[in-house]
């Protein structure tokens, strides 16, 4: 196999990842930051955020010769004929995707090429980016009075965190747009050993194909956090509903977990840009807003079922379990967890915290909580435990120990991941999401 000299612009979660799997295919890649430290640290085989199995991976890889770090984007762009723009792209003001990066990049990128490249898109960037991209190339080309050709290509990744080396070596599909010939054949032959079948879309298809995706899982989720009102309502049961659902194969058992609502850096995100997408061409998207509005107000949705079964949380003490936005990562961004705390001391609890991860970026936050080293600690005296992600440390607490700990047994669980028969059996007072209020399953 021909082995494709990549260089990859940004060495966020995404950037390193996707680094990791091209040298596991052994490919040569580069990965640059101007971000000295983060380079320093992955020099050193040091992650600079956490994600089970990759540092390993970055050691072996960095070792075998395929993998290296640099903050000097020049000589990454001199050695290598496809380069990757992985920087982030976070959210402006008004909802709308921040491209500032991914046109720093690109001007970079002009500013210094010296023959022709492929420039790959990973970021995940609104419909339209491809041709901003290769606009300013050509202009800084022009500028040097040069006229290389260039050849954009969209490629977005499909990643969940905590499960990104999987994903990354793994890939359920890969999504090529592309124009011309020539880089369709290098990025096949980067992606020869992903054994994925691949979609080749024109570069716009390709950046709708990732904002549609992560809409869609989004709208999934809301869906059932609004059916699990009603269930609520209803004397049903969401997990019954959902699990009857999910056995039909045009609808599928994933993404039908109801809980506190869809968190991390990207459905919040997405949903908003793409949100924002319509706005500017004069569509409204009913079910999306919907989507991300049910979203917006699930925690207070739930926090009120709270308050009508413990009463009011001022002076209680609350006990937090689980601070990151989904279980197996350290990412606290946009987590509902968030929410909940300022709500808790809105209303004036006294509240203590619990996460195996997400502790060190809530503190910055939150300095007023106090945060536990176990969660037997954080959970003494408590007036009520809030379950806000499923951490499978968390599930396997001893429950019956806990209910020894705790001043008073109620148990909201946010994510619907215990056994309500066996904590109510254990004589807690458990509520989750969308199971009946007069229901006593
Ligand atoms: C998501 C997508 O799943 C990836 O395919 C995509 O590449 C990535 O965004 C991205 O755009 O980079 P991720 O944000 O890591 O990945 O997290 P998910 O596993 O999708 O979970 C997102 C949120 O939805 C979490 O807060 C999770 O708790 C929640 N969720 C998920 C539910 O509430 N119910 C479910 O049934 C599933």
């Amino acid at each position: 196999m021909t082995h494709v000299d990549v260089a990859v612009i940004g060495t966020g979660y995404v950037g390193t990842t996707t680094s990791i799997a091209f040298a596991a295919w052994d490919h040569k890649v580069i990965a640059i930051d101007s971000d000295r430290e983060k380079i320093s640290k992955l020099n050193r085989s040091v992650l600079p955020f956490y994600e089970e199995g990759l540092e390993k991976r970055l050691e072996q890889y960095r070792g075998s010769g395929n993998l290296s770090f640099t903050d000097d984007l020049k000589q990454g762009i001199a050695r290598c004929d496809v380069l990757f723009i992985a920087v982030g792209t976070p959210s402006s003001p008004d909802g709308s995707a921040d491209l500032s990066y991914v046109e720093m990049v690109a001007r970079q990128i002009g500013q210094m090429m010296d023959r022709y490249k492929v420039v790959v898109t990973k970021s995940t960037v609104p419909v339209g980016t491809g041709d901003k991209i290769k606009a300013i190339i050509t202009d800084e080309l022009k500028k040097r009075n040069l006229s290389f050709s260039v050849d954009i290509v969209s490629n977005p990744e499909f990643l969940r965190e905590g499960r990104a080396l999987y994903d990354a070596l793994h890939p359920e599909r890969v999504v090529i747009g592309c124009e011309t010939e020539t880089a369709k054949k290098v990025m096949a032959t980067l992606y020869e050993r992903a054994q994925a079948p691949i979609l080749y879309t024109t570069i716009r298809d390709a950046e709708m194909i990732k904002y549609a995706a992560n809409a869609f899982l989004a709208t999934k989720i809301s869906f059932v956090n609004e059916l699990a009102r009603l269930c609520e309502k209803t004397g049903t049961n969401i997990m019954k509903v959902t699990e009857g659902m999910g056995m039909d194969s045009r609808i599928g058992p994933q993404f039908l977990r109801a809980g506190i609502g869809y968190g991390g850096s990207c459905f919040p995100k997405d949903t908003t840009a793409l949100l924002n997408l319509a706005r500017e061409q004069k569509i409204v998207l009913p079910i999306l807003q919907a989507a991300s509005d049910v979203n917006q107000t699930q925690v207070t949705w739930f926090m009120k079922r709270i308050q009508r079964t413990m009463g009011s949380f001022s002076g209680k003490r609350i006990t937090l379990l689980g601070l990151t936005f989904k279980p197996e990562t350290d990412d606290t961004r946009e987590a509902p967890s968030l929410k909940i705390i300022e709500q808790l001391l809105q209303n004036k609890a006294v509240v203590n915290a619990y996460d195996p991860q997400g502790m060190e970026h809530v503190k910055k936050i939150y300095p007023q909580v106090v945060y536990k080293l176990t969660p037997y600690e954080a959970l003494k005296g408590a007036d009520a435990i809030i379950l806000a992600t499923e951490w499978r440390e968390i599930l396997d607490l001893d429950w019956s120990k806990v209910k020894g700990l705790v001043t008073q047994p109620y148990l909201f669980d946010g994510r619907n991941a215990l056994d309500p028969s066996a904590m109510r059996d254990l004589g807690y007072c458990y509520v989750g999401i969308g199971i009946g209020e007069r229901g006593d399953y």
